[in-house]
Order: C-alpha cells, then sequence, then structure tokens
C-alpha cells in the first residue's frame, strides 16, 4: 500500500515498485480510488432468491473521542444510519444488493444469509465498499435492540427460503450502544479485572447490556476481552437513547474500563 502526500511522491514509490524495488511483493500493483463521503453499515437477509433489508447503522471506528485515535472493531453505534434514506436504500438494493444476489444464483452459487454491506455515500449515492457474511460488531446489538424478537421470525424464514412473505415491522425509533472496553484496548490490556453495579441496572426491551468479553468467577464478573461489555438503549429519538445508554453506563464500575462518551457525535 502507498499513502502519499503528493501525486509526486506516490508516483516515485510506484516507479521505485516497478523497478523491482520490492522484490516479489511489488510483481502486482493494484490502484483503487479513494472513497470521499459518510460510511454506513447496510444489514439485507438473503435466501438464495429474495432480499430483505433488516436495517441500517454507523459504528465508530477509531478509539479516541471525536472519532480519532487508532482504529479498532468498534466503539459504539446507533441506528438507523440517518445518512440512509428511503432514496440511498432503493439504490443500494438496486444498484449493489439485487445484482450481486442475482449474478451469485446465476453462477449456481445463491448466497443465503445475513449479508452486511459496508457503504460509501456521497451526494446521495451510495458505493460499496466492502461486503462481510456477518452482522456487525456494535451494529448487531443496536439492530437487535430495534427488532426485537421478530429477529427470529426473520432469520427462520431466511433460513427456510420463505423472505418473499416476510415483512419487518419498523417501530419508529432510534438505538445506541456504547463499548465499554478494558484500558489499553486495541493495545494491550489486562485481564481478569473486576466489573462491578451491572446487578441493577435494567434489561428490558429498551435497556440491554450485552456481554461481548467476561466470565463470571466466584460470583464476580471479570473482563476477559479489549471489547467487554455493551450499554445499548431504545429511545424515540436518538438523543433518548443516547441519554439511557450513557446512564447505564454511568452505573457500572469498572476502574480498569473505558468507553467514548461521544457516541453518536455525527447524527445529533
Ligand atoms: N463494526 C464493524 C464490523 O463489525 O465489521
Amino acid at each position: 500500500v502507498i499513502i502519499a502526500e503528493t501525486v509526486a511522491e506516490a508516483e516515485a514509490a510506484i516507479d521505485d515498485m516497478f523497478g523491482g524495488a520490492f522484490g516479489g511483493a511489488g510483481a502486482e500493483v493494484v490502484i483503487e480510488e479513494f472513497m470521499q463521503g459518510e460510511e454506513a453499515s447496510f444489514f439485507v437477509l438473503c435466501d438464495g432468491t429474495d432480499v430483505l433489508p433488516i436495517g441500517t447503522a454507523q459504528d465508530h471506528k477509531r478509539v479516541g473521542e471525536g472519532d480519532t485515535g487508532p482504529n479498532t472493531g468498534g466503539m459504539g453505534a446507533y441506528s438507523p444510519a440517518p445518512v440512509m434514506s428511503d432514496a440511498v436504500i432503493a439504490k443500494a438494493m438496486n444498484e449493489i444488493i439485487k445484482p450481486t444476489m442475482a449474478e451469485m444464483a446465476n453462477r449456481g452459487t445463491p448466497f443465503q444469509g445475513i449479508l452486511f454491506a459496508g457503504l460509501m455515500i456521497e451526494n446521495g449515492q451510495p458505493r460499496l465498499v466492502e461486503y462481510n457474511v456477518r452482522f456487525g460488531d456494535p451494529e448487531c446489538q443496536v439492530l437487535m435492540m430495534r427488532l426485537g424478537g421478530q429477529a427470529f421470525d426473520l432469520l427462520h424464514a431466511c433460513a427456510e427460503g420463505r423472505l418473499a412473505e416476510a415483512r419487518v415491522n419498523w417501530a419508529d425509533d432510534h438505538a445506541l450502544t456504547v463499548v465499554l472496553a478494558a484500558k489499553g484496548y486495541p493495545g494491550s490490556y489486562a485481564k481478569g479485572t473486576v466489573i462491578q453495579g451491572l446487578d441493577g441496572l435494567p434489561e428490558d426491551s429498551f435497556h440491554m447490556i450485552f456481554h461481548a468479553g467476561t466470565s463470571e468467577k466466584d460470583g464476580q464478573i471479570t473482563a476477559t476481552g479489549g471489547r467487554v461489555l455493551n450499554a445499548t438503549a431504545r429511545g424515540a429519538t436518538l438523543q433518548e437513547a443516547r441519554d439511557k445508554a450513557y446512564a447505564m453506563v454511568d452505573q457500572v464500575n469498572w476502574p480498569d474500563g473505558f468507553c467514548r462518551r461521544d457516541i453518536g457525535w455525527r447524527a445529533l
């Protein structure tokens, strides 16, 4: 990968590469356009024939507030993604998702399962950055909060090839999740530190602490990973969901953990 400040610098590096400076590693050169815009995650279920959108989200990949510092798996997320308007969703379906699914079926390898399209949206036009065949983390947490129990019916319909008759019943709501991570993440961090304050937290269709990297030892919850807990809440507005999520975060007593305090800042 060549990242250069000027075109001249990039050209000089490419000259070196074609000149053999990188040996075998430089035998093939891929030049990619730098995509500008706002990134969003779009989730669809596919049963090999039919495709059903099940939600949009945006995550915060940088460890630091204001989206600064090293990349992580995701320090928080919210759903829906404001940039994914009905028009953008329709374009993504008609220009990206459906043609991909149709071509896979044509090739005799129909795709069945969850498809996570990472999109870049600029001036109302979505472009595909990548496909993942899994839910996102922490996007999954906000999607599950919004879908509730119907998630099971949708996955069941997907597995049995019945998506043509499946519908998502959307509430006009918002969900937001805050990741609590071990201090030091995404670098090295301590394991086995004790987390307190979880017992009194609400657990209902508006509030949920998802455990991502914990275990129970001698009656105590301890941290076993980098990203450890997801304080997730649902509300009538994104602000309400955010306030509820941070109210849960503030009840957690974990001196060895940290979180970003600005999840959702762009959308808000
Ligand atoms: N949060 C990004 C991902 O799951 O790939």
